[in-house]
C-alpha cells in the first residue's frame, strides 16, 4: 500500500482569537458538513494542494464518486492475518466471547493460542489491512489540513459515522491536535476544560508557524502517523494496525508507540512505569477504595512517554466518555471510548518537564493554594466533637507543626449537607479558638442533598427542587439514589447548570455563617451512590441504549450505573452518559467560585474525583487507601503521577485509611506523608486512633522532625507551586524528570524529588533502618550530615534511623527556608533561610517567591515578590526582580553554605567585615545565623 509523507509544511499563522470554542465549534460543524456536501456533489473538483499529494488519487477519487457500502470480503488469511506476530495482535473481539464464526463475520483473523485462561493474546485480532474508511478528500487548511473520510464497510458496532473529518491543526510550534468527527451531525464534546487554541503572540501574527511535527496520513484510509522532524521518530502510527472504528457507541483508535516507557492514564492503581502486557486501563469515574484493575475516582486519558533518544512526548485523548486503555507489547496503545469524538492533543517535548507544561498550558495550569494548606492536615472519620478536641490537645501538646483541623460528615445531623449535629453544637466555637491561634478549619461536603426530610425543614432540597438544579431521571424527576444520608434519599445537583453556581453559592454561604470553615473537602463525587442508578431503577425510555451498550469498557460491577446514578440521567449539558467523569470536576469549578466569592480569599478545595484540568481548581487525595505497606509505597506514584496531570496538590491519606496501622507503618508514612504536597493524616470510622499522639513517641517523633523539615522547607514548596501556575512544572516529581537521559531512573519509584533539588527517599518496608538510594550523576549532599557524595548514577546505603527519613540535597540549587513554627502563621513571621548547595564547579541558582499567601489573583496583580539568589566563587548575590508585597518585613537570618572545603579567613557582607560565622570542618559546611538582611534589598556576601 501506498503511502506519502508530506514534506514541508508552511501554515499561515493563526491571528483570530480562539477563546469562543462553541460558536468555532459550531462554525466548524457547518464549514466541514458543507464541504462535505460540496465532495460528494463535485467530486472532479478535487484539488490537492501541493504539499499534501496523493500519490493515487484515482483511486479516492472513484471510492468518493460510488459511496457505496459494502461488506468486505473475508481477508486472505496468509497475507493479513499469519503475518501478525502476537505482540501485534489488535483485538478485534474485546471484552466478548467469541469463536471463530464470530470472530470472522468481524473480517477478523482468528488464531487461538495458548489456553482460554492463560493467554492474554487475543485469539481473534485484526487483518493488517482491515479497513473500513476510505479518503474522499484531503486539503491544506490555514494551519493544517482536513481530511474527509467515507464509511466503506459496516462494522458489527451499531451506528457507523458515515462522513468523518479528521481536523489536524498546529496549536503551537509544539503542539498539534487531530480531532476526528462527524462531519455531518453533532457529537457530544465535553464542556471543559476550556482548551485555548493557540497562543502566537501578536509579533509573530503574519509569520508561518513553523511546527517540530510532521503528519503522515495514510493513502487510502483512515490512518496517521506523528512524526518528530527534527529526529525522524515516529511518536504515534495508527496506519496499518487496524481496528479503526467509528460508531455512535464504540470509538476506536490503536496505535505503535516507540517504548514501553509509558505513564500516566489514570486514576487507577498502576506502577509508576506502565505494564505494557495487555493491560486494561478503564476510565469510568468510581468510588472504590484504590484496587488493582478497578477503575478509579478520577479520568486522565493522557500519557507521557520517554524515548530511547531521552526525549519525550505525551498525548492526550480530550473524551469525557468511559473508555479502555489498553496497552500491549507491541508496544502499542488502543483507545476504545463509548462516546463522544476523538480529539487528540499530542505534545512535543523534549524534555517529560517541557510535556507537562505544554500539557497544562491545554487543560489550564495549577492553581496556586493558600499558604497554610501547605501545613499539616489532621482528620477522622468517626469522631464526637470532644474527641476532636481531644486529638487537638494532644497534638498541640507534642509541639507537632500542623495547621489545619478537618471534619468529616459527623458533623451534620443525619449526615445531610449544610446542617450541624446537635452533638456538634460546639464546632463553631471551636473553629473560632482555631483562628484565633492562626489555625484553620476544613469541612467535609458531598454533593448529594438529602431528598427525605420532612418537607419545608431541609431548605438544601426544597431550594434546589424550586430551582430546578438537581439531575432528573429520562422521566423529568429529580433522580433519586443514595449516599449517606440516613433519610434514605439524595438528589445531585446538576453543576453543568449555570442556575446551581447561584443555588450552591446560596448554600455554602449560609452554612459558613454557622461554622466559619476555611476550605471544603468535596467527597463522593464521581458520583458515588450506594444503589445502582435510581431507587426506581434505569427503567425508561430506550434505557439500554444508555445504560447497557453494546460494549461496556472493563468498569468494576460490569454495568455502567453500578454504584454511580442512570447514564441516562438528564443533565443541562446533555446525558450523565457523556457527563459522568466530568461530575467532580464541575462540582470542583462550583464550589472553588462560591469559596473565593464567600471568604474572598484563595480557597483550599480537595477533591476526590477529577478529571484532565481538575488542576486549576483544586487539589486532590487518592482516596480510601489501606493501611498497608503496599499502599504506603503506592503512595509515591500516584503522587508524582497527578503532579503529570496537572494537579500537584496531592497526597495520600497519612498511615492509611482503611484498616488498622501499625507503629511502625505510621511512623514511616507520617515521614514520607510530610512530603506530600498534601499532607493530610485520616482514617476511617472502623479503626483505632491514628493521629501522632495517638500511636506514641515512635509516631510523635517521626511526625514532628519530618513536620518541622518540612515547615522549614515550605518557602521553597511554596515557590515550587507558584513555578507551577505560571510555567506549569510539577512539584513533586519522578527523578527521571531531571535525568531524562539516564535510563536507570525511568522505573524508579521508591524515591521522588521537590522541584529539581530536594530528593525524597523513604522506608518502604518493615523492620530496616537503611534504605537503598539511587543517586543520579551530580553531586548531592545529605540534608542531615551535609556530607557530599559525587555521584556517577549509582546507588548507595544510607541510614534511617526509626525516626528519620533519608533526604538528599543536590548540587547547583538554593533552597528558601523560614524557621519553623507549629503553624505556616507563626512560621511566615520568622526570618528567613538558604540552603545553598553547589555543584561541582561550585555554584547553585534558587529562588523564592512570597506574597501574603492568602489572597485572590496575586499573580495577575503582580502583589507578589520574586528573588532570585546565585552563589557562584565564594559569593552569595540576591536580585530582586518584583518586590510589590511590601507588607512584612523578609528578613534573612540564616545562610548554610555545603561542601565548602576551609575554614574562610574573611567574610564581607555588603561591603563591611562579618565576623558571626561559623565553620563546620566534619560537615564542610558554612554557617551565617545573624545576617540581619532585608531580602527586598539586594545584597552580597564573599569570602575569602
Ligand atoms: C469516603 C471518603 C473518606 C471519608 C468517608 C466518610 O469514603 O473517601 O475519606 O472519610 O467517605 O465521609
Amino acid at each position: 500500500m501506498l503511502k506519502k509523507e508530506y514534506s514541508e509544511h508552511n501554515y499561515n499563522s493563526i491571528s483570530e482569537d480562539y477563546s469562543d470554542r462553541n460558536s468555532r465549534k459550531y462554525n466548524f460543524t457547518r464549514i466541514c458538513v458543507i464541504l462535505a456536501t460540496a465532495i460528494i456533489v463535485a467530486v472532479c473538483l478535487f484539488k490537492f494542494v501541493n504539499h499534501f499529494r496523493i500519490a493515487n488519487e484515482e483511486e479516492s477519487v472513484i471510492i468518493a464518486e460510488s459511496n457505496i457500502l459494502s461488506k468486505n470480503s473475508l481477508y486472505d488469511y496468509n497475507d493479513t492475518c499469519a503475518v501478525v506476530s502476537d505482540d501485534f495482535k489488535f483485538d478485534c473481539f474485546p471484552r466478548g466471547k467469541s469463536d471463530q464464526q464470530s470472530c470472522e463475520e468481524r473480517n477478523c483473523c482468528w488464531a487461538p493460542t495458548g489456553n482460554d485462561s492463560d493467554s492474554l493474546v487475543p485469539w481473534c485480532y485484526y487483518p493488517t489491512n482491515y479497513n473500513n474508511y476510505k479518503v474522499v478528500n484531503i486539503t491544506q487548511s490555514r494551519n493544517g489540513l482536513i481530511a474527509y473520510f467515507n464509511l466503506s464497510s459496516e462494522t458489527t458496532y451499531k451506528e457507523n459515522i458515515k462522513l468523518l473529518c479528521m481536523d489536524v491543526s498546529y496549536h503551537t510550534a509544539q503542539r498539534l491536535r487531530i480531532k476526528i468527527y462527524d462531519a455531518e451531525n453533532t457529537r457530544y464534546e465535553p464542556p471543559y476544560p476550556e482548551i485555548p487554541a493557540v497562543h502566537l503572540n501578536n509579533s509573530k501574527i503574519n509569520e508561518p508557524l513553523v511546527s517540530d511535527y510532521g503528519i503522515v496520513v495514510a493513502e487510502n484510509q483512515l490512518g496517521f502517523a506523528v512524526v518528530r522532524k527534527i529526529d525522524n521518530v515516529t511518536l504515534f502510527d495508527s496506519r496499518n494496525v487496524g481496528g479503526f472504528i467509528y460508531s455512535d457507541q464504540f470509538i476506536q483508535i490503536s496505535a505503535l508507540l516507540p517504548t514501553k516507557y509509558i505513564y500516566g492514564i489514570g486514576e487507577q492503581r498502576a506502577n509508576l512505569m506502565l505494564d505494557m502486557n495487555w493491560k486494561i486501563h478503564t476510565l469510568f469515574n468510581h468510588d472504590s477504595p484504590p484496587t488493582d484493575n478497578v477503575n478509579g475516582y478520577g479520568a486522565h486519558p493522557f500519557y507521557l512517554m520517554m524515548e530511547k533518544s531521552g526525549k519525550s512526548h505525551g498525548v492526550f485523548l480530550f473524551n469525557s466518555n468511559a473508555m479502555d486503555v489498553v496497552l500491549q507489547p507491541a508496544p502499542a496503545i488502543t483507545f476504545r471510548t463509548i462516546g463522544g469524538i476523538l480529539d487528540f492533543y499530542y505534545f512535543m517535548g523534549p524534555t517529560p518537564a517541557d510535556v507537562i507544561a505544554q500539557y497544562t498550558e491545554a487543560i489550564g495550569r495549577p492553581y496556586l493554594p493558600p499558604y497554610w494548606s501547605l501545613g499539616f492536615h489532621l482528620c477522622r472519620f468517626g469522631q464526637t466533637l470532644n474527641q476532636v478536641i481531644e486529638v487537638h490537645n494532644r497534638t498541640i501538646n507534642a509541639g507537632i507543626p500542623w495547621d489545619t483541623h478537618w471534619n468529616d460528615i459527623d458533623y451534620m445531623k443525619n449526615r445531610n449537607d449544610f446542617t450541624l449535629s446537635d452533638n456538634f453544637s460546639g464546632l463553631p466555637g471551636y473553629v473560632e479558638y482555631l483562628h484565633k491561634i492562626g489555625m484553620h478549619h476544613v469541612v467535609i461536603l458531598d454533593p448529594g442533598v438529602s431528598s427525605r426530610e420532612p418537607k419545608g425543614t431541609y431548605p438544601p432540597y426544597d431550594d434546589g427542587l424550586k430551582q430546578g438544579i438537581f439531575i432528573k431521571n429520562a422521566t423529568g424527576l429529580p433522580l433519586e439514589g443514595q449516599v449517606w444520608n440516613k433519610d434514605g434519599g439524595t438528589v445531585f445537583p446538576d453543576f453543568t447548570n449555570p442556575k446551581t453556581v447561584s443555588y450552591w453559592i446560596d448554600q455554602v454561604s449560609k452554612y459558613h455563617q454557622v461554622v466559619a470553615f476555611d476550605g471544603l473537602w468535596i467527597d463522593m463525587n464521581e458520583p458515588s451512590n450506594f444503589v445502582n442508578g435510581d431507587w426506581q431503577g434505569c427503567i425508561f425510555n430506550n434505557s439500554d441504549h444508555w445504560e447497557n451498550p453494546q460494549y461496556v469498557p472493563a468498569i468494576e460491577g460490569g454495568v455502567l450505573n453500578y454504584k454511580t446514578i442512570c447514564m441516562s440521567a438528564k443533565q443541562h449539558s446533555g446525558l450523565h452518559y457523556d457527563l459522568h467523569n466530568l461530575y467532580g470536576f464541575s462540582e470542583a469549578i462550583t464550589t472553588q467560585f462560591a469559596l473565593s466569592i464567600i471568604t474572598s480569599m484563595r480557597p483550599l478545595v480537595i477533591s476526590r474525583s477529577s478529571f484532565a484540568g481538575l488542576g486549576h481548581f483544586t487539589g486532590h487525595w487518592t482516596g480510601d487507601v489501606y493501611s498497608t505497606w503496599d499502599d504506603l509505597k503506592q503512595s509515591i506514584t500516584d503522587i508524582v503521577v497527578f503532579n503529570m496531570f496537572g494537579i500537584p496538590l496531592v497526597g495520600a491519606d497519612i498511615c492509611g485509611f482503611n484498616g488498622n496501622t501499625t507503629v511502625e507503618l505510621c511512623s514511616r508514612w507520617s515521614q514520607l506523608g510530610a512530603f506530600y504536597p498534601f499532607s493530610r493524616n485520616h482514617n476511617s470510622d472502623d479503626c483505632f486512633d491514628q493521629d501522632p499522639v495517638a500511636l506514641g513517641a515512635l509516631v510523635v517523633n517521626s511526625a514532628r522532625k519530618a513536620l518541622t523539615i518540612r515547615y522549614s522547607l515550605l518557602p521553597y514548596l511554596y515557590s515550587l507551586f507558584w513555578k507551577a501556575q505560571i510555567d506549569g512544572e510539577t512539584v513533586a516529581r519522578p527523578l527521571f524528570f531531571e535525568y531524562p537521559s539516564d535510563e536507570n531512573t525511568y522505573n524508579i519509584d521508591t524515591q521522588f524529588l521537590w522541584g529539581p533539588a530536594l530528593l525524597i527517599s523513604p522506608v518502604l518496608k518493615e523492620n530496616q533502618e537503611e534504605v537503598q538510594i539511587y543517586l543520579p550523576n551530580d553531586t548531592w549532599y545529605d540534608y542531615y550530615s551535609k556530607i557530599a557524595i559525587k555521584s556517577n548514577g549509582s546507588t548507595y546505603t544510607v541510614a534511617a534511623p526509626l525516626d528519620t527519613i533519608p533526604l538528599s540535597i543536590r548540587g547547583g540549587y538554593i533552597l528558601p527556608t523560614q524557621d519553623p513554627s507549629t503553624t505556616t502563621t507563626l512560621s511566615r513571621k520568622n526570618p528567613f533561610g538558604l540552603l545553598i548547595a553547589p555543584n561541582v564547579s561550585g555554584e547553585a541558582y534558587g529562588y523564592l517567591f512570597w506574597d501574603d499567601g492568602k489572597s485572590l489573583n496575586v499573580w495577575e496583580n503582580g502583589m507578589y515578590n520574586e528573588i532570585h539568589f546565585k552563589y557562584q566563587s565564594s559569593t552569595i548575590t540576591a536580585e530582586v526582580v518584583t518586590s510589590n508585597y511590601l507588607d512584612e518585613r523578609l528578613v534573612l537570618q540564616n545562610i548554610t553554605v555545603f561542601g565548602i572545603q576551609a575554614n574562610p579567613t574573611s567574610v564581607i557582607v555588603n561591603g563591611n567585615a562579618y565576623q558571626n560565622f561559623l565553620y563546620n570542618k566534619t560537615e564542610q559546611a558554612l554557617y551565617f545565623q545573624t545576617l540581619n538582611l532585608d531580602l527586598f534589598t539586594v545584597f552580597n556576601i564573599t569570602w575569602t
